[in-house]
């Protein structure tokens, strides 16, 4: 099970990352568990961009992703891995989600998670809402990724997120060049920015406000 703070905030709980640094918080979710799963790479390259801009980021893979229940509304109980995830969601700045297309749609895995935003609803930031979302999803045809994205962002839509307006949609079938490669200079120019819109963003509208920050040191 992996969640993983990157660069400047290496250790320590959520509370004690927000007091050591102004930077904008972008969390990434998503992959599909499976070991070097390409959605897991393409999120944490989107995340290396966010970085780049001037973030702070955290990640929780596919494997984190499987270890919470299936969301069901009506159960209050929540495990270790949920309250982590949900807390890391409501202080985030910005949000990048990549899901594989699975039977032409978001994977239930990274759906799922997703749902765990029902958790924030009284929040005084509802959902998504003041944040911008970074949209990635791999499939192994042109077809399943237009339509899972396109549902992706309907989803963040819905959540009261702001969609970047750059997503990434990569075809990983295999091409007479061989395997995807996420280092290509295009698919790594694109994911690259998609992190720094994000950030650009959360630096823009979407951090917290700064009493807030200050209290907090
Ligand atoms: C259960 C399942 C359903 C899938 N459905 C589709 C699909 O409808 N269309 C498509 O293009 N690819 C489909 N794929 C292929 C995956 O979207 C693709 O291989 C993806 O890049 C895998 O991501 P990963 O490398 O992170 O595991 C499916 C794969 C699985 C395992």
């Amino acid at each position: 099970m992996t969640s993983r703070w990157h660069q400047r905030v290496r250790t320590g709980t959520e509370a004690e990352a927000r007091q050591m640094t102004d930077e904008p918080v972008v969390v990434g979710l998503g992959g599909s568990g499976r070991p070097g799963s390409t959605t897991e790479r393409a999120l944490a390259a989107a995340l290396d961009g966010a970085r780049r801009a001037g973030a702070t980021t955290r990640l929780f893979d596919g494997a984190f992703l499987a270890e919470l229940p299936l969301f069901l509304p009506w159960q209050q109980a929540r495990t270790a891995a949920a309250v982590e995830l949900v807390s890391a969601l409501r202080t985030a700045d910005g949000v990048i989600v990549a899901t594989p297309s699975y039977h032409g749609g978001v994977s239930a895995l990274v759906k799922s998670a997703m749902d765990y935003l029902e958790d924030l609803r009284g929040d005084d930031r509802p959902y998504l809402d003041g944040r911008a979302v970074g949209c990635v999803v791999t499939a192994a045809g042109a077809q399943a990724g237009g339509v899972t994205l396109s549902a992706l962002r309907t989803i963040v839509h819905a959540l009261r997120g702001w969609p970047t307006p750059l997503s990434v949609s990569l075809n990983t079938t295999r091409s007479a060049a061989g395997p995807i490669n996420l280092t290509e200079s295009g698919t790594a120019t694109q994911l690259s920015i998609l992190g720094e819109q994000v950030t650009r963003f959360a630096t823009a509208f979407g951090r917290r406000p700064q009493a807030e920050l200050r209290t907090a040191r």
